[in-house]
């Protein structure tokens, strides 16, 4: 039965902060195997213990009750899982109802060239497309794969439906720093703002991320060089802090979840495919929902996400020191979702 969310039951945590936004990770899978984000003989989640697409509906049904506005679809890549468009479709119902402001998706891009259209048909308003280079040799290299030409079309494809798009970039050290201008200008006359982000320990990889983490602080300084950035007023209600490029006209977002802190304006919550409620990605501190939801126990449903509210931490505790094999964070980006 939809519940309408009212001033009382609204999600507001512990230290104020007004929780509007929920990200779900879809799947952990992934047909890219990018260093940063896991090794190459990666062991995925067994499917039993990934929530089904109806208890994944539940589950936001119930979030929007509570007043979760914005909803984005990550992985892994979503768009290897079967039945994703239905889902989203099913999702959309809510926007009709003008329950739901938003729909975004995060995406490496390698399937937009076949999914686009049925993706606008959908309802997705919003996509940020994962791209660390444009050289082949290069892409090869970060995701161990030969997909660059295939992301490239599927991005040209996406343009077609006028979607919001963005470009989110991992700068790092080993292998995209001196490219990073020009994939900002590539970005721009696409029509298309960028975000760069730092590598942040998130599960085991086969490297040291040591080797491969830049300071976004440090690039900011080297873009200086070649652009004039003014900061710019303009927000998504993500992590990301924008400057206006003043040759381009357009913006370039910087995500630095180590060098700075920006956990006092966090909004959002995020569900992985397993169905753990993780109040924030740098803390291992999490809440069970698939328990629950296959229980069917929807007032449990409720409780939990009144827990979620009164423990989701202050800030995260990410940091990356010298030869650090074994990350703080056991879990992958890719079962939370970025
Ligand atoms: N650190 C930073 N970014 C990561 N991503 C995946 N793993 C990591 C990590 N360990 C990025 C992807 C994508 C977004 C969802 O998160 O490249 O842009
Ligand atoms: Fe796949 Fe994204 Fe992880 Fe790369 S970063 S392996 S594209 S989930």
């Amino acid at each position: 039965m939809l519940k309408i969310p009212n001033r009382n039951n609204i999600l507001i945590d512990n230290y104020g902060r007004k929780i509007d936004y929920l990200r779900i990770s879809v799947t952990d899978r992934c047909n890219l195997r990018c260093t940063y984000c896991m090794p190459e003989k990666m062991k995925f989640m067994s499917k039993k213990d990934i929530l089904s697409f109806d208890e994944m509906y539940q589950l936001c049904e119930h979030f929007i009750a509570r007043g979760i506005k914005k909803i984005r679809i990550t992985g892994g890549e979503p768009l290897v899982r079967k039945g994703i468009l239905e889902f989203i479709n099913n999702l959309k119902s809510f926007k009709n109802m003008n329950m739901l402001d938003e729909i975004t998706l995060t995406t490496n891009g390698t399937l937009l060239e076949d999914y686009s259209q049925e993706l606008k048909n959908s309802g997705i308003d919003r996509i940020n497309i994962s791209l660390d280079t444009l050289n082949e040799e290069t892409f090869e290299k970060i995701t161990r794969r030969k997909n660059l030409k295939k992301v490239l079309r599927g991005i040209d494809e996406a343009k077609k439906y006028n979607f919001k798009l963005k470009i989110n970039t991992v700068v790092l050290k080993d292998s995209n720093i001196d490219e990073i201008p020009e994939l900002i200008y590539w970005s721009h006359k696409n029509g298309m703002d960028i975000s760069l982000i730092e590598t942040m320990p998130l599960g085991d990889i086969d490297g040291d991320r040591y080797d491969q983490f830049f300071s976004i602080n440090e690039m900011r300084k080297k873009i200086e060089k070649k652009f004039t950035l003014t900061k710019s007023s303009y927000t998504t209600s993500g992590p990301s802090d924008y400057y206006k490029v003043k040759e381009t006209g357009k913006n370039v977002g910087f995500i630095t979840p180590l060098s700075n802190n920006f956990c006092s304006s966090c909004n959002r919550i995020r569900v992985t495919c397993t169905g753990m409620l993780y109040m924030c990605l740098g803390q291992d501190d999490k809440i069970d929902f698939k328990t629950i939801l296959r229980s069917k126990d929807y007032i449990k449903l409720d409780a939990a996400i009144n827990l979620a509210m009164r423990i989701k931490p202050e800030k995260h505790e990410f940091s990356i020191k010298p030869r650090m094999k074994n990350t703080k964070i056991e879990r992958h980006m890719s079962v939370t979702g970025g």
